[in-house]
């Protein structure tokens, strides 16, 4: 099954959630509405929306509410990206200009900030307690991760523990969040088994995150390569690296860690290939992926299971 198929599961839903991204972003500020839709409708998979329209129709949900909920999930994302771009100093997202890049920082952390607020505005209006409770404890949850990362940037040891832990706040709690909001609409009994499916799914598609930054393209990413190694971030590539490599190489990368900056690149990229650091952080997103899909064992049969099942997948075989 290819995400073509995946979403085809959710079709009209999947559409309906973007229908519904667009009307949130109208504002009477035009430059609020001009970046917000730069960003937004630029492109991007909607994997977080796809999981929770997901979860919702495999607990059986019969409603509409997912889809509003997809789309304050995809808003946060968002969110996130544009403060991300600003704090990592990115230039190129979804294949163009970051909007730090094409405007400058204060306007995309404002812009940023905005989402946030119109984001709550809409859970508010759900009038749903466990959605809110989910959201607002999920986004302080990521604020807390992307923290955490700043504390360990530029510290050659950081250890995986620690990596793990900001990446189970910056990224996987989005998708444990988009997952228990639509687990809830359609069977709450059903809320925990999809709660860590999406965390461990959340996890590996983070860790592939981290390995592509050291090993895929521009053209193929939509992001710059090495955006990691720049901001001296001790991603689980290097981590390992540090162990496994030759005394020299390791000392390299420790250095390269402190100073930040993409002097030795492809030195790097070099040296995580060939000690055997891209192969055991690939066992990890693997073994991530598959606690996900053990996570699915309590759901019943379905066409939304069976896509759920496909996306351990594709995120391990992703590229972009
Ligand atoms: C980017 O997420 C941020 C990470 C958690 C790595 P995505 O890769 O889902 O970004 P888009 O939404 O498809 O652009
Ligand atoms: C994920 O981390 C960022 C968020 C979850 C906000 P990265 O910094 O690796 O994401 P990219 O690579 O910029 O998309
Ligand atoms: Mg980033
Ligand atoms: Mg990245």
């Amino acid at each position: 099954m290819d995400f073509k198929s995946i979403v085809a599961v959710v079709a009209e839903d999947f559409a309906a959630v973007d229908t519904f991204i667009a009307d949130s972003l109208r504002s009477r500020v035009p430059l609020v509405s001009e970046v917000g839709r730069y960003i937004v409708l630029g492109g991007g998979k909607r994997l977080r929306p796809l999981v929770c329209l997901l979860a919702a129709r495999a607990c059986g949900y019969q409603g509409r509410q997912h889809i509003e909920v997809a789309a304050i999930v995809e808003l946060l994302h968002t969110a996130t990206l544009l403060h991300d771009d600003v704090v990592d100093d990115s230039g190129l997202r979804r294949g163009r200009a970051t909007a730090n890049a094409r405007w400058d920082n204060p306007t995309a952390v404002l812009v940023g900030d905005y989402l946030i607020s119109r984001a709550f505005q809409l859970v508010v209006a759900l009038r749903n307690t466990t959605v809110m409770d989910i959201m607002a404890q999920g986004t302080c949850v990521i604020a807390e991760g992307e923290v955490l990362q700043l504390i360990n940037q530029r510290d050659p040891d950081t250890t995986e523990a620690r990596y793990m832990e900001v990446i189970h706040g910056k990224t996987a709690k989005l998708f444990e969040a988009a997952a228990e909001c639509g687990a809830s609409l359609g069977n709450p009994a059903l809320q925990p088994a999809l709660a860590a499916y999406a965390r461990h799914l959340g996890a590996a598609f983070q860790i592939i995150d981290d390995v592509l930054d050291y090993t895929s393209s521009a053209e193929i990413m939509g992001k710059n390569v090495g955006d990691d190694l720049a901001e001296g971030k001790p991603t689980l590539p290097l981590i390992q690296a540090i162990k496994l490599a030759p005394a020299a190489d390791a000392a390299l990368i420790r250095d390269a860690i402190r100073t930040g900056g993409l002097d030795h690149l492809e030195e790097i990229m070099a040296i995580v290939q060939r000690c055997g650091a891209l192969d055991y952080t690939m066992a990890r997103a693997e073994a991530e992926s598959a606690a996900a899909l053990a996570a699915l064992a309590p759901l019943p049969a379905s066409p939304a299971r069976d896509a759920l099942e496909h996306l351990t997948r594709l995120a391990l075989a992703r590229n972009s």
